[in-house]
């Protein structure tokens, strides 16, 4: 067999009833309400509370909520896609098992790799996120944590080169991938109630922003709506479309929904309803956010790190208490996208693990708490030790781009799928079949060329890796290429 070699979808169908017959088998536990909270636990993060702000500066302006609008747009066709899927193949490879029935064994693995920047590598980034606010948050309540014991020891200077900082550790941004994982190993259940709390928090400081907020809005800050452009993504329609890509990091989450489809009750209904609802929600919310937070503040001075905490400074000190309230918000939302991510992670490498094409200790579920524990752990120790020493916290067009090369590939997939196999059930059906699959792939697509040449580098080596680990390891292990030798 091949590296083309794809794997039966009704196969897979058997694979994904095969659940919850032991104690070898994930847990199913998780209902539609849960699955809505666990996409927008991996949604609303450092995108809203730290990239708007940026892509507003010094891309869009007030128009930065069209970018919401076009990067929505993007994610609601490949979104569409992944609820066909999810429902049709209730796998917890998500995107790279969707890969593996379409597109053969390669391209399933590439897209397995791509989705490690998508989980591992932005769980280590938001983690670094959150350090931020945390310890900010820490010092407003007058504990001052050591500079040393906050930040990475490496970092670039001006020229690109890796230097090192005299910091020791980022311990916060460690100790919470570490806190989070031990909540991943205990159970699904247990991390899902986690997860649902912090939720319920940002969702509540987001709504209190966006109600709050709107009765101080300024309209002379919306003026022009989109101002003219200086150049080529700055500004203008252009820096409409550049800001789309910046802010795409924004709706990165809501395929993690997708990867729980093993551990969800009834996957058929509920994988559509976790993953649109979470994703119309969170889009209505960021285009009213965004509208806000540039109707308060002219936009120019929202490139800051906290740019949220600025929009509602300029309400005056009425609303100096949901400044505060935003910290709290933001702690809350980075921390769940911490926890989805990582919970994706774990996932997709225990379905590659299952597959022979990862190592099998992933694949490994613990008897009693029903979850990939090792899998998990090694997940969670890498990431905590990248969050705790790298300069990771602007890898954010990179984990863009590893996540838009897997919805193009979902999107194409779809078409695919209903090409080769129209007769198969599907619980749900992305509707105008192929215009939306193709929108996705063309608007997907022009945000990945849209993001700058220095990331397209650290992409292609990144994947250059993925094929090379393939032909050393899953090549050689490909259950599949055993079965059929
Ligand atoms: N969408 C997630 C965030 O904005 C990754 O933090």
């Amino acid at each position: 067999m091949g590296v083309w070699t794809r794997k039966n979808v009704a196969d897979l169908q058997i694979e994904a009833g095969d659940t919850d017959e032991g104690q070898h088998t994930l847990k199913r536990s998780l209902g539609p309400l849960n699955l809505i909270f666990i996409g927008v636990g991996g949604i609303i993060g450092a995108g809203i509370f730290v990239l708007t702000g940026q892509a507003a500066a010094e891309h869009a302006g007030p128009a930065i909520a069209l970018s919401f609008v076009l990067a929505g747009f993007a994610c609601l066709c490949a979104g569409l896609c992944y609820a066909e899927f999810a429902a049709m193949i209730p796998i917890a490879g998500s995107a790279y098992t969707y890969a593996y029935a379409t597109m053969g064994e390669l391209v399933a693995w590439i897209i397995g790799w791509a989705l490690v920047l998508e989980y591992l590598v932005a769980a280590s980034a938001v983690a670094v996120g959150w350090s931020g606010y945390f310890t900010a948050f820490l010092g407003e309540l007058g504990i001052h944590l050591p500079q040393s014991l906050t930040s990475a020891p490496l970092a670039f200077d001006a020229a690109g080169h890796l230097v090192t900082t005299g910091a020791l550790l980022n311990v916060p941004a460690m100790s919470l991938v570490g806190v989070l994982t031990i909540f991943l190993i205990v159970g699904i259940k247990e991390s899902a109630n986690f997860n649902n709390v912090m939720v319920a928090v940002k969702l509540t400081i987001v709504l209190l922003v966006i109600v709050f907020g709107s009765m101080y809005v300024n309209p002379d800050n919306w003026h022009p709506f989109v101002p003219p452009a200086e150049g080529p993504g700055k500004f203008g329609y252009s820096g409409v479309v550049a800001g789309a890509a910046t802010i795409f990091f924004a709706y990165i989450g809501f395929d993690g929904v997708s990867t729980v489809a093993q551990e969800a009750r009834n996957p058929q209904r509920d994988m559509p309803i976790g993953i649109l609802g979470s994703l119309v929600l969170c889009t209505i919310l960021y285009i009213l956010m965004a509208l806000v937070m540039t109707g308060l503040a002219p936009y120019k001075e929202l490139a800051v790190p906290h740019p949220v905490f600025v929009a509602i400074d300029h309400a005056g000190p009425k609303l100096r208490w949901l400044g505060y309230a935003v910290n709290v918000g933001a702690i809350a939302g980075l921390a769940s996208v911490v926890m989805v991510l990582l919970l994706s992670q774990s996932r997709v490498f225990y379905t590659m693990a299952r597959d022979g094409l990862f190592f099998p200790m992933f694949a490994k579920i613990h008897p009693h708490f029903r979850t990939p524990h090792l899998g998990t752990l090694v997940i969670g120790l890498c990431s905590g030790l990248v969050a705790a020493t790298l300069p990771i916290g602007v890898i954010g067009h990179l984990v863009s781009l590893g996540t838009l090369s897997a919805f193009v590939m979902v999107c194409a997939g779809i078409w695919v799928l209903r090409r080769l196999h129209p007769e198969l059930a599907r619980p749900f059906r992305a509707p105008w079949v192929p215009v939306i699959p193709i929108f996705g792939v063309l608007s997907c697509g022009y945000m990945m060329i849209s993001l700058p040449r220095e990331t397209w580098e650290l992409f292609i080596g990144w994947m250059a890796i993925g094929v090379v680990i393939y032909f050393l390891y899953g090549r050689r292990h490909s259950r599949i290429s055993k079965r059929h030798p």
